[in-house]
């Protein structure tokens, strides 16, 4: 059978998280392998989105050119999802010429069928940027839930969908400009017309998951209205009509297409011109879509219109979407400094262990949080003591006693029948959720294989079988490696590389013949050569090797003094929280008394007390210097509460008592560009990470030239 799997678009603006990773691009490698080693052919298809005001946004913020924002994240998201072991067969990218020209085609054509219409809207105009404003250009207050920085296109506070002109108070967040309201024309999708085709369709879905379905039949219901798919801006592809020459077709309407320009990218690649109609046009076909759960509206309605206008492709056949990973119950955001990058966890994680833990707690069917501590002993007691020390007793007890395992002779007793047969329960069971997209139920099936795999070796006894009957030892050892031989074929999609290791070192005959096909799951002319190995994977001890030595704490500066003895100095009384401190610091000839009082500021509070000029330091002040500016650092929220503690990274303080200047100048501190904004960060393990407390980042309270140094 053939399939074609589509993974949403990432917009190349910032670093990829495991909130992606778990939101849609791990689930649908591992729905992916799953198909391949069953003898499916599989189309694996996503690509970096990259126009649009997502990028444009992250490209004024740094001051530089949206298609060099694009171009560095699009490369670091290759590189993200290579660590992770998630291969598509194309990442793609919306800047290709096919891309453009396959947008321009889906235009031309809805255009042709009299299912564009130009109308007049009246959208935000900033006259001092002498343009009109995207509407997430616009800020302003939330008329629904009175939050002040209501975005013109939604609330992130309410979650509101907003028009710009519903906003109290609105402004240019380029300029600060209040922007008027003019008229300009725009193409609109008439996408009122599908609504019974719509219906139809949502229909036959029976089968998608409960938020999928009750999402999408609520928003048909409550009407569908022709949509506006031309922008006023410059970064996006170009509107193939006379009188748009400054205008963009809007990112969602092309980014979508971006999965057909995709397919036909990698057919031109492999030089078989039609091989993307198979897929799209063969309604043998089956397309499925993963996305995180605030792209189903598109997925769902927009693009299956899209494609029934175009009337000869094939419509998705199934629409996952999950919920949100969180860290510590917020979100996972890399601008809010919440939670991993892909690149940092893989620093300290090796990448089977991310996906066995992100497999085991995919947001599937609620939104989920992502620990650090669940990570480490969910690796530890289920991959590591279930299933490699499963795997581990067996091959040491067969090679320690120079057992020769065949399947000839094998006899199986109604114990060992019954446990060939939980297995194929198990694995038919864990076959019907990952076919379902229900990775994380198939986890659970795994996990109660590897359990009982262990039970019944344990039961086995073979060391008391090999002095009173060596032949049912041999048995019972063949069953144990069958057992294992299963247990790595439904490992395979979601710990590849593990998997084959394991295959490797119980001398699977059939994996060596044919690598992960289905035939792992039979268990007929198994042959089997263990190896003795180390045990096969290690433990994780991530929280013994945390090395953030410094006792970073929030406090709040309730008195300045001038230092008697030095005139460089102030004598700082400090407010702690748990205590107050007298803190001596050198910024004299930068802040005045007034300017300091009362500002939150970032204490070291483990460093040795020290005199200095007579006046004792009871720890020491954050402060970055560019050569000419030295300004304090401070927490970006400033309701972090006094004696919060600073994280660097993710890692808290690791008890490691008081310290020195050397150790402080070893974490190397500075400020500098970390995910779009000038922050605080520290380095660990050669990586740069930021400093955040409560999730939120530490920057320079002043502007300072970076990377600034910090002391
Ligand atoms: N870039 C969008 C996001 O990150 C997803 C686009 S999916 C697409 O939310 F296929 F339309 F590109
Ligand atoms: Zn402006």
């Amino acid at each position: 059978m053939k399939i074609l799997v589509n993974c949403a678009l990432p917009y190349a603006n910032g670093s990829l998280h495991l909130g992606h990773v778990a939101g849609a691009y791990l689930n649908a490698d591992i729905f992916v392998r799953f198909q391949r080693m069953n003898g499916n052919e599989v189309l694996f298809i996503s690509g970096s989105d990259e126009y649009g005001t997502a990028i444009t946004i992250a490209a004024d913020r740094l001051k530089v050119s949206p298609g060099k924002i694009a171009d560095k994240y699009h490369r670091e998201h290759e590189e993200s999802f290579r660590s992770l072991d998630i291969v598509f067969d194309l990442f793609s990218r919306t800047t290709y010429q096919e891309h453009e020209n396959t947008v321009k085609e889906f235009f031309l054509d809805f255009y042709h069928k009299g299912l564009l219409v130009e109308r007049s809207m009246v959208s935000p105009f900033c006259r001092k940027c002498d343009r009109f404003m995207p509407d997430r250009y616009i800020e302003g207050i939330c008329p629904n839930c009175g939050f002040e920085e209501a975005r013109g296109d939604q609330c992130d506070n309410c979650g509101r969908t907003l028009d710009p002109q519903e906003l109290k108070s609105p402004r240019c967040i380029i300029c600060g400009e209040t922007p008027e309201f003019r008229e300009t024309k725009h193409m609109f999708f008439q996408l009122e017309r599908f609504q019974d085709q719509l219906l139809q369709w949502i229909g036959t879905k029976s089968f998608w998951r409960h938020n999928v379905l009750s999402f999408t039949r609520n928003f048909i219901k409550s009407g569908l209205k022709e949509r506006p798919i031309t922008r006023d801006i410059e970064w996006g592809v170009p509107v193939p009509l006379q009188g748009y020459e400054h205008k963009r077709i809007y990112v969602w309407f092309e980014a979508l297409i971006g999965y057909v320009s995709a397919a036909r990218i990698y057919s031109e690649k492999m030089g078989e011109e039609n091989y993307w109609k198979e897929f799209y046009k063969n309604p043998d076909v089956k397309v499925y879509h993963f996305m995180g759960k605030d792209n189903i509206t598109f997925h769902t309605i927009i693009w299956p219109a899209m494609l029934m206008a175009r009337g000869d492709y094939n419509l998705p056949y199934m629409v996952t979407a999950n919920e949100y990973l969180t860290y510590k119950g917020k979100q996972f955001s890399k601008s809010r400094g919440i939670g991993f990058s892909v690149d940092e966890i893989i620093k300290v994680v090796p990448k089977d262990y991310v996906r066995y833990y992100t497999a085991s707690i995919l947001p599937e069917g609620a939104d989920t949080d992502f620990t650090l501590e669940e990570l480490q002993s969910k690796v530890n007691t289920e991959l590591i003591d279930k299933f490699g020390n499963y795997v581990h007793r067996l091959v040491s007890f067969i090679t320690n006693n120079k057992l020769q395992i065949s399947s000839q002779g094998v006899i199986s007793d109604d114990r060992d029948l019954e446990a060939m047969s939980f297995a194929e329960d198990k694995i038919r069971a864990f076959s019907g959720y990952v076919n379902q997209t229900e990775i994380k139920k198939a986890m659970g099936e795994w996990l109660e294989l590897v359990k009982y795999a262990n039970g019944y070796f344990n039961q086995s006894e073979p060391w008391r079988l090999i002095k009173s009957d060596r032949n049912k030892c041999i048995s019972k050892l063949y069953h144990s490696l069958v057992l294992a031989q299963y247990i790595c074929g439904i490992s395979y999609p979601v710990i590849p590389s593990t998997s084959k290791k394991v295959l490797e070192i119980i001398g699977s005959s059939k994996f060596r013949e044919t690598g992960f096909t289905d035939n792992l799951f039979v268990k007929e002319n198994s042959e089997f050569s263990p190896v003795k190995t180390d045990p096969p994977f290690q433990k994780l001890d991530l929280l013994e090797k945390n090395p953030n030595c410094l006792d970073l704490r929030i406090g709040q500066i309730k008195e300045v003094n001038n230092h008697s003895n030095a005139d460089k100095l102030y004598v700082l009384k400090v407010d702690l929280g748990y205590r107050e401190a007298q803190i001596v610091a050198g910024l004299r000839n930068y802040y005045t008394p007034d300017e300091l009082v009362g500002m939150k500021i970032v204490v070291v509070d483990n460093l040795k007390w020290a005199k200095l000029r007579g006046e004792e330091s009871q720890g020491m002040l954050l402060a970055a210097d560019d050569g000419e500016t030295v300004s304090v650092l401070t927490p970006a929220d400033s309701a972090a509460s006094t004696g919060g503690q600073v994280r660097i990274g993710n890692l808290g303080y690791n008890s490691s008592g008081k310290i020195d200047m050397e150790q402080i100048l070893k974490m190397k501190l500075q400020v500098e560009e970390n995910d779009g904004i000038p922050a605080a960060t520290a380095e660990i393990d050669g990586l740069r990470v930021p400093l955040t407390v409560a999730g939120s980042k530490v920057v320079s309270q002043k502007n300072v030239k970076i990377p600034a140094s910090v002391r």
